[in-house]
């Protein structure tokens, strides 16, 4: 009877879903606001070093976010597969963070360790050499291109500014970092760190 009152009241109807609505997003997005767990490092998350920052920067523009996410779900499927399911402290130094939806490839967020910095070389250069039927592009042109030490170092300023606690001094080192290295280095670097500190937490 009274469901029947509300019902005929289109605008009625409108307010209370917008009222239970707006409960059920404090109850849950509230809490956070006083919790450090999704605002402080989860346990081994450190900044990324110089040559790290720079292969995400290419991971982004090479928009390998298009077919990779970086989130390992609670399910069981996944974390036998992944490892440790993601948690929120593990991109705080992320900007912006690379959770993703799309998977045409696997998920990327326990990869690193998982192959020898060679595979990644001959699976970026081309990656039929070792999935044959893989549909990955190849990114020949990362292994001639040198990285360019004063970007590395202004983005390095860049997410200090927003909140990253990078010290003057690795922030002046980051040229010196990344001399002589090329775009594929630090890829593969940037790669080989994800979710190594998960490693050593408990499953
Ligand atoms: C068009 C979709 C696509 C894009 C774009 C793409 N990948 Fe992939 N990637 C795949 C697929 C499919 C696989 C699985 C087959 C294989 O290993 O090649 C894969 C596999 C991988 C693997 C191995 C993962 C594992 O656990 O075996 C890594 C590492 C990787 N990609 C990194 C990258 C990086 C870095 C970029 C950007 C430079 C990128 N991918 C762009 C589709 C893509």
């Amino acid at each position: 009877m009274n469901h029947d009152l509300i019902e005929r009241r289109i605008g009625l109807m409108g307010v209370l879903v917008a009222i239970v609505i707006s409960i059920g997003g404090l109850v849950e997005i509230v809490p956070l606001y006083a919790s450090g767990i999704v605002t402080q490092p989860a346990p081994g998350v450190k900044p990324y070093p110089a040559l790290e920052v720079a292969g995400r920067d290419i991971y982004l523009r090479e928009g390998c976010y298009n077919c990779h996410s970086q989130m390992v779900r609670p399910l069981r499927a996944e974390t036998e597969r992944y490892g440790h399911y993601s948690v929120a402290g593990e991109s705080v130094y992320d900007h912006p963070f690379q959770f993703g939806s799309k998977r045409t490839g696997p998920d990327l967020a326990r990869v690193g360790g998982r192959y020898s910095d060679e595979w990644h070389r001959i699976h970026l250069t081309n990656p039929r050499d070792l999935v044959p039927e893989s549909n990955m592009p190849g990114y020949p042109w990362l292994q001639q291109t040198a990285l360019d030490g004063n970007t590395v170092a202004a983005h390095m300023r860049a997410l200090h500014r927003v909140g990253v606690p990078y010290t003057e001094a690795e922030m002046t080192a980051a040229p010196a970092d990344v001399a002589g290295k090329t775009e594929q280095d630090a890829l593969i670097a940037y790669l080989q760190g994800l979710g190594i500190a998960a490693k050593s937490w408990e499953r």
